[in-house]
């Protein structure tokens, strides 16, 4: 059971998200242990193939709060034919019409600062691009990082484990002969867990990277929702009545059950309140920003009005099968997402315990706005 948010954050928006019910629902299935013998093969286990990327979680790692900075948007400095990113010879499919795209015959270690540009621009238009047969995994840590902070400063997770030295890298991990899935099943009816990352951060992430380590042979693929979709699917009239509202984005019920299961907390948790449409800062389009892990309640409605509301538009993300895709996880497989205007829910599907290990690379963005409504 997930403790009660904390009573003792005094600013307005984190007051309000103490009284809301939500607290009780908060429950992840993310892991926070480590077998190091099962991990480095010692029980007979196929070890880990990258034992470099196994999480640490190092409780000397405390940060102050995160300041401002100002985002630079490289995808507004793109070519939009994307002659550097896509050359003669890349392979693009689309997943589906709207959202979605596969990528094979380029290596993203190798692009120029343009091919970065049009990167930025080519995810923020298909929402999800996952690209096939990269040397991501393989390339010093140091130099993945490198990589992507050209997209924005790298976001540090509160919680979550990380190479060692390198708490800049977001680590999911779920070991081999890992049975966690069965007491979260005992009380929970399915993995999927819509949420845009860390989006209670003032800045959350933009152009976002997740590649894979190790994991297992069918299963624990990753679900993506479009908001831009989503936001035009709705009515003119009820689009134009979200405009201007904004929601509470709360970090503090995921640190809090974090350190009930004994991990660490690098930074006190913070909430924040964002517009419930934003728009993208190179594409112009809008998106329906509010999920269902980490938004609390819409400012200035009353709780049932709040709550009825927040249900609505995340059954709405959550049921749009056809403006959803599915990404299914290769051997050197790095999916790109725009964090801005997508949702996306790992799925714990698999029971052989075989392990599935992946590392994320988040850089953050700028502070979620919106334009005006235009019909
Ligand atoms: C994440 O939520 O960023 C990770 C998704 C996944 O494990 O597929």
């Amino acid at each position: 059971m997930a403790p009660a948010a904390t009573e003792t954050i005094s600013n307005p928006a984190a007051d309000r998200v103490s009284k809301r019910i939500h607290h009780g629902r908060y429950k992840e299935i993310e892991v926070l242990r480590l077998d190091r013998d099962v991990e480095e093969g010692k029980t007979g286990e196929v070890p880990a193939k990258y034992p470099k990327y196994l999480p640490t979680w190092n409780p000397e790692q405390r940060y102050p709060p995160l300041q401002d900075f100002e985002h630079y948007e490289h995808g507004l400095d793109a070519d939009p034919s994307f002659p550097n990113l896509l050359p003669e010879g890349a392979k693009v499919t689309h997943l589906t019409p709207s959202i979605g795209t596969e990528v094979h015959g380029i290596q993203l270690s190798s692009l120029n600062n343009k091919g970065k540009d049009e990167l930025a621009r080519f995810v923020a238009e298909r929402k999800v691009v996952a690209f096939r047969k990269q040397d991501f995994a393989d390339l010093p840590i140091a130099d993945a990082l490198k990589f992507g902070e050209c997209f924005g400063r790298h976001h540090i997770h509160p919680t979550s484990g990380s190479p060692e030295g390198h708490p800049e890298v977001h680590l999911v991990h779920r070991g081999a002969q890992d049975q966690g899935h069965k007491s979260f099943f005992e009380s929970r009816t399915t993995s999927t867990e819509w949420h845009s990352d860390v989006s209670y951060e003032r800045q959350p992430p933009g152009t976002t990277f997740l590649y894979i380590l190790d994991g297992p042979d069918t299963g624990g693929d990753t679900l993506f929702v479009d908001g831009v979709t989503a936001y035009k699917r709705l009515s003119p009239l009820f689009q134009e009545r979200l405009h201007g509202l904004k929601a509470t984005h709360s970090g503090i019920e995921q640190v809090n059950a974090a350190v009930a299961r004994g991990s660490i907390k690098r930074r006190e948790p913070v909430v924040n309140e964002h517009p419930i449409v934003r728009t993208h800062p190179a594409t112009g389009e809008k998106a329906l920003y509010v999920n269902s892990q980490f938004t609390r309640d819409i400012v200035g409605l009353k709780q049932e009005e709040s709550d009825a509301l927040l249900k609505f538009l995340c059954d709405h993300l959550a049921f749009g099968a056809d403006f959803q895709a599915r990404v299914k996880w290769e051997p050197g497989t790095v999916v790109v997402w725009d964090n801005r205007v997508t949702q996306h829910s790992a799925l714990v599907d698999w029971e052989n315990g075989q392990r599935r290990h992946l590392a994320r690379i988040t850089p953050q963005a700028e502070r979620p706005y919106e334009t005006p409504f235009n019909g």
